[in-house]
């Protein structure tokens, strides 16, 4: 009996114990609270002094978390395209590790090239699980600044020139590495569209301008994605720099949006305390550095967001709810990334990872000429096959910048192509680029190029097909942070070079790598065009798919392909449009970018964008609409059906645009308003069919500062291209 009795004590002391464990377990602990709990609670526990620690690096790329009450550090990385090597806590030196080796995705330019939203949705998933294997919370991308002119360094870590479609591309990306438990920082936040004095330029754009063509992408991420990070622009824009823009943070991103998450600076994107207090800025990253100070001279304390924030606090000139507001956004970011109980655990470098990565490049590359079916090539037509060409061989995920990657596999255009046709390869590099030198040009000595094209020449000779493998590379320069390229040309002479092989062999393929278009002054002598944007690590493979005929090229141009650079909207307004006078930088070509110009003034452009070719032909057939006429409450939808006429399986975007007939403001011709991308086996029909409703109509009225419709008659256009506008209906609203 007492045993009995004792046995009831313990287990009534135990139960005491656990519950009063329960009782005392803090909120901000318990995995099961909901966020904002959490948040508040742990917010209650910090010290002034905790809290000004946590928005504000405490390395390069981590900002600390708070030790004593066992909440973690925040972990970045660059982003957009694969995990950044490793680099030294206080510097951009590589550390060196032995185990940073990662998947390099297609560039982002690429991805928007596959108009497949399955696609992107499956990049963010490979992508992030890389991410959080090395231990990442905050994936530095994706960016979706727009592509208004071709020289932008940066267009290859972006996602074209149409705001729709980088909006529709981006949200899956974001969605499914979110669901990871690694956040996504969408960048760079915004109108950075040009590297040239890319920290003093302030942009000037219309309102227009700014609500139709450089808001919606990052609009969308917020409101469709709910991104929970936002990298701030290193430019100005009102006379603000965009890291700490009251205007643009405070004002757009998170009152009219309702962005709740964290605004974390470009690195030494932040300049002033007090408009980085007050200015919507959240998490300070990379001051002092780029070498505008110092950095041996400073330490994190001295950051604008530290000390001197922590001053003005305690010297009552700064109202603690600014710092309250940031702790609050930086604690979510830490619950939904480092202490997310459910955050994936990750893989690096497995092969369903490079399944996506060669899935993703081979639905990127785009067809852009075919004559007398060149392509797919079949290899018993020819004895000799001369590869030409640097990039046929250099590795593209090198250079470039902050997108930089170390790979472990890296399969280059010509060991797919000897893999494919074995002994009937033989290589000639044709042209020397230097090396890829961030900020710097590494000059070659001009009689070397000379030799090589000599090489490439009479090698031409005794071929019957040539494969050329050139473009842009990551050089700064040419497709590099912090530059934009010199011309509109391929450099390195290789204009020179393809004309000359061109003349020596009528058989000729020419592939190239880029983020951004460029003349083509030799287009009509050769038969074979394809653009790779970038591949990443399955590069190789995935070009050897569409060489071969294994793969049919789906992919379809994200931008305008112009004949020369005096053809792009911004050029006709002089030095004011691009790359600026006096640090000023004017858009006064308004919303007419890309196909939206050469579309409505009647530019005939080299490519126009939506455009590529398949092996096989599509026929579209009759549109129909669901009712004459939209009215408020009630969409419409439109359908074609699409046929595969051709003799393999193939897949067609079909792009709906829409055009208003008559308006009391200038309006582009038609716009991009959604995209399907069909599956079609040899003679099989499909529908493409697409829903419209009043806010597909809308513009951006500058008089009442919000979007509006006038009524009259619209035309939807169901198109393969943007030029293309065969196929159309027409309603009323
Ligand atoms: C770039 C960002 C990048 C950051 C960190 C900056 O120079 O503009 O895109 O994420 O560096 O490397």
């Amino acid at each position: 009996m007492k045993r009995f009795f004792s046995t009831i004590a313990i287990v009534l002391m135990l139960a005491t114990t656990t519950v009063s464990a329960q009782k005392t377990k803090p909120i901000y602990l318990d995995n099961n609270a909901p966020i904002e709990q959490r948040v508040e609670d742990a917010l209650s526990r910090m010290t002034l002094h905790e809290k000004i620690q946590v928005i504000h690096a405490q390395s390069k790329f981590t900002s600390a978390g708070v030790p004593r009450l066992g909440i973690r550090q925040l972990n970045m990385d660059d982003g957009p395209h694969g995990v950044r090597e490793e680099l030294e806590w206080n510097t951009w030196s590589p550390a060196k590790w032995t185990n940073d080796s990662i998947v390099a995705f297609p560039s982002l330019t690429c991805l928007a090239a596959t108009w497949n939203r399955d696609l992107a949705a499956l990049y963010g998933n490979a992508l992030s699980e890389e991410f959080a294997f090395r231990g990442k919370d905050i994936l530095l991308g994706p960016g979706v600044n727009m592509a208004r002119m071709p020289l932008n360094g940066r267009a290859f870590e972006y996602m074209g020139e149409d705001p729709y479609l980088a909006g529709e591309m981006v949200v899956p990306y974001i969605k499914a590495a979110q669901a990871n438990g690694v956040a996504c920082c969408i960048k760079h936040f915004f109108m950075n569209n040009q590297e040239v004095d890319r920290f003093t330029a302030n942009v000037n754009a219309s309102e227009r301008a700014i609500n139709e063509i450089y808001l919606p992408a990052f609009k969308k991420a917020v409101e469709e994605a709910h991104v929970w990070c936002v990298m701030g622009s290193y430019n100005l824009w009102q006379g603000i720099h965009c890291c700490h823009n009251d205007s643009l943070l405070n004002g757009i991103l998170k009152r009219q949006w309702g962005f709740d998450g964290a605004v974390i600076s470009d690195w030494g994107g932040t300049t002033d305390t007090w408009q980085a207090a007050t200015g919507g800025l959240d998490i300070e990253m990379g001051s002092f550095t780029d070498g505008k100070i110092k950095e041996s001279e400073f330490t994190y304390d001295d950051y604008y967001m530290a000390r001197p924030m922590e001053t003005l606090i305690k010297e009552g000139k700064l109202d603690v709810s600014y710092l309250d507001d940031k702790v609050r956004r930086v604690l979510r970011t830490m619950f939904r990334t480092c202490m997310n109980p459910d955050k994936a655990i990750g893989k690096q470098c497995s092969e369903d990872h490079y399944e996506a990565c060669q899935a993703i490049g081979e639905e990127g590359i785009t067809l852009l000429r075919n004559e007398k079916n060149i392509l797919p090539i079949a290899p018993e037509r020819y004895k000799k096959i001369l590869v030409v060409g640097e990039n046929a061989t250099r590795s593209l995920t090198q250079g470039g910048g902050s997108s930089e990657l170390k790979t472990l596999r890296d399969i280059s255009p010509l060991e797919a192509i000897k893999k494919l046709y074995g002994n009937k390869v033989d290589y000639a590099q044709g042209y020397l680029s230097g090396r890829a030198l961030y900020d710097q040009v590494d000059e070659v000595i001009p009689s070397e190029r000379v030799r090589l094209r000599e090489e490439a020449l009479r090698k031409a000779k005794e071929a019957d097909l040539i494969i050329y493998i050139g473009g842009l590379n990551k050089n700064h320069k040419e497709d590099c942070e912090n530059g934009d390229r010199l011309g509109y040309d391929l450099s390195f002479e290789q204009n020179e070079l393809i004309q000359g092989l061109a003349k020596i062999q009528k058989n000729m393929i020419v592939i190239t790598f880029g983020g951004n278009p460029y003349a083509m002054p030799w287009l009509k002598n050769i038969k074979g065009l394809l653009h790779c944007w970038y591949l990443g690590s399955m590069g190789g493979d995935a070009l050897a798919g569409v060489l071969s005929g294994k793969v049919n090229p789906s992919g379809k141009l994200p931008v305008t392909f112009a004949k020369s650079l005096e053809d792009y909207p911004y050029y006709q307004y002089g030095k004011k449009a691009y790359p600026g006078v006096n640090k000023q930088v004017y858009y006064s070509e308004g919303i007419y970018i890309g196909y939206r110009h050469f579309d409505t003034r009647k530019v005939e452009p080299q490519f126009p964008f939506g455009y590529g070719l398949s092996y096989t032909s599509f026929k579209y057939g009759k549109p129909m609409l669901s009712s004459p006429s939209i009215t408020n409450d009630a969409p419409i939808t439109v359908s074609v059906p699409v046929t595969n006429t051709g003799k393999v399986s193939g897949k067609e975007i079909v792009q709906l645009y829409i055009g208003d007939m008559e308006c009391s403001v200038d309006r582009p011709r038609k716009e991009l308003k959604n995209f399907v991308k069909l599956d079609l086996a040899p003679g099989e029909t499909r529908m493409a069919e697409f829903t419209i409703t009043l806010d597909d109509l809308k513009y951006y009225s500058e008089a009442i500062h919000d979007w509006t419709v006038e009524p009259g008659t619209f035309r939807a256009y169901l198109s393969t291209n943007s030029s293309d506008e065969g196929c159309y209906v027409e309603f009323n609203y």
